[in-house]
């Protein structure tokens, strides 16, 4: 970083200001460096330390398809949840073979999509899906290979909406003795069902590891008491994701991989051991962990409110739509104002986003240097579960995607207009006729 010669923030080679005035604002930039190193780390420490190992990065944290293809690259698998998480995996071109996928509801189309494309594995999470599943699989004349999701019973640390393992939870089947043998058996006796294993995900942004060793410490427990009454061997154990990312000075430090993985490679060692069992297939699923800090997103500041003795308010050209994590989970995160990069913070102000919502707060008390609209906010830590969870709230649209590679930015998904959020609507003609230009015509005409 060339910080002395530079007042802009650079990221990764990239003059943030030249890219807010190149791709305009707001703009989501991921780093392909930030996001391969990650995937160094876990091939490195963890998939050629430890035997027999798997990692697949969870899609939904960030998923366009030229993502899919770093995935493959770096030779990673995919979780998907979704027929459109899978449909832009199977545009992507990516290996079928290194897709697990995951859902608490999967409607028939897409496990038919799954079953069709011979997906390496289903996340089984309840008994429905196990039927239907088994119907799709016969019809057409396949055997699936699936893991069961079961619930743990044990509570993530964060915040209740991203916590996942405990007993009262939507996911995974219950850990009851009656239910759990009768899925089991059920797929055992299935032509078209091959059960390898189980998968848990206790929760997300987890900075140790003493609730994944609980729940291998019951999921091991599971499996001898299944080997004992049906002579069944698990040969997989997937315990999802969560792995945490420093979001700002409050957090723990974003810690490597081997921080998360040796203490549970070294659990499901031991535990197998005292339980007489032989070491599964341990497969990891980190999502956030992979993508979190590769990004940042790029506001142009506004409207700037100064309420004597109460507050500053400054707000962004974009928000809530494109980044909904303040106002789920009361998310924090840090930025910087690009074009004064080296200058010092004087003052303190609230970055609001624009939409009607009170809630529609970035950053409550920012320290910023002298500001003035027109001046570019780089927003840190956007990578995960930003543009993945974005909306046209307000009719927003939402904002173009740039992959940074050694200095270079290209455009990886393009900015909506207008025109996009019009695109499927349709007036009856009853209701009279809708205007047929577009929106660059519709925006002369205002000019
Ligand atoms: N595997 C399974 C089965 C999951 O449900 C999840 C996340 C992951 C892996 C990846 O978790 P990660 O490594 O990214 O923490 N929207 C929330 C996070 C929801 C996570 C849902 N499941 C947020 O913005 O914090």
């Amino acid at each position: 970083m060339r910080s002395e010669e530079y007042t802009n923030f650079i990221f990764d080679n990239c003059d943030t200001v030249e890219l807010a005035k190149t791709f305009g604002t707001p703009l989501y930039v991921m780093s392909e460096d930030r996001i391969k190193s990650k995937c160094r780390d876990i091939r490195e420490n963890f998939l050629n330390k430890y035997p027999n190992t798997r990692a697949a990065y969870a899609s939904k944290a960030f998923t366009t398809m030229a993502m899919c293809k770093i995935i493959e690259r770096e030779g990673l698998g995919l979780d998907v949840v979704s027929g459109g998480e899978l449909y832009t995996a199977i545009r992507a071109d990516f290996p079928m073979e290194r897709i697990i996928f995951h859902g608490n509801n999967k409607s028939y189309e897409e496990i038919a999509l799954g079953v069709t494309h011979d997906i390496g594995r289903f996340v089984v999470d309840n008994i429905y899906e196990l039927e239907l599943l088994e119907e799709i699989a016969a019809e057409q004349n396949k055997k699936v290979k699936i893991l069961f999701r079961i619930t743990p019973g044990v509570e993530g640390s964060a915040h209740k909406y991203i916590n996942t393992g405990q007993e009262d939870s939507k996911f995974g089947i219950p850990l009851d003795e009656k239910i759990i043998e009768y899925v089991v058996k059920k797929a055992m006796d299935s032509s078209n069902i091959i059960l390898k294993g189980f998968h848990f995900h206790i929760g997300s942004q987890l900075f140790d590891s003493n609730l994944n060793i609980l729940a291998i410490n019951v999921t091991v427990n599971l499996m001898k008491s299944l080997k004992e009454k049906f002579g069944f061997i698990t040969e997989e154990l997937n315990i999802g994701g969560g792995f945490g990312i420093r979001y700002t000075d409050e957090d723990d430090e974003t810690k490597p991989i081997s921080f998360h993985t040796d203490p549970v490679m070294q659990a499901v060692k031991d535990e197998c051991a005292g339980a007489g069992l032989d070491m599964p297939i341990i497969i990891i699923e980190p999502g956030r962990w992979i993508v979190g800090e590769a990004g940042i997103t790029l506001y142009t500041l506004g409207a700037i409110k100064e309420i004597p003795n109460v507050r500053t308010y400054i707000s962004v050209d974009g928000g809530l739509p494109d980044n909904p994590r303040p106002a789920l989970y009361e998310a924090k995160y840090e930025a910087i104002v690009a074009n004064k990069a080296n200058e010092k913070p004087e003052k303190v102000v609230t970055i609001a986003g624009k939409c009607c919502e009170s809630g529609d707060i970035l950053i409550w008390d920012l320290k910023v240097p002298q500001i003035e609209s027109g001046d570019i906010l780089a927003v840190f830590n956007t990578g995960a579960y930003n543009y993945s969870m974005s909306s046209n709230y307000n009719r927003l649209p939402r904002p173009a995607v740039v992959l940074i590679n050694e200095g270079n930015a290209e455009l990886i998904v393009e900015r909506e207009n207008y025109d996009h959020l019009l695109e499927r609507e349709i007036v009856p003609s009853r209701l009279g006729k809708a205007q047929s230009i577009s929106c660059d015509v519709a925006l002369t005409r205002l000019e």
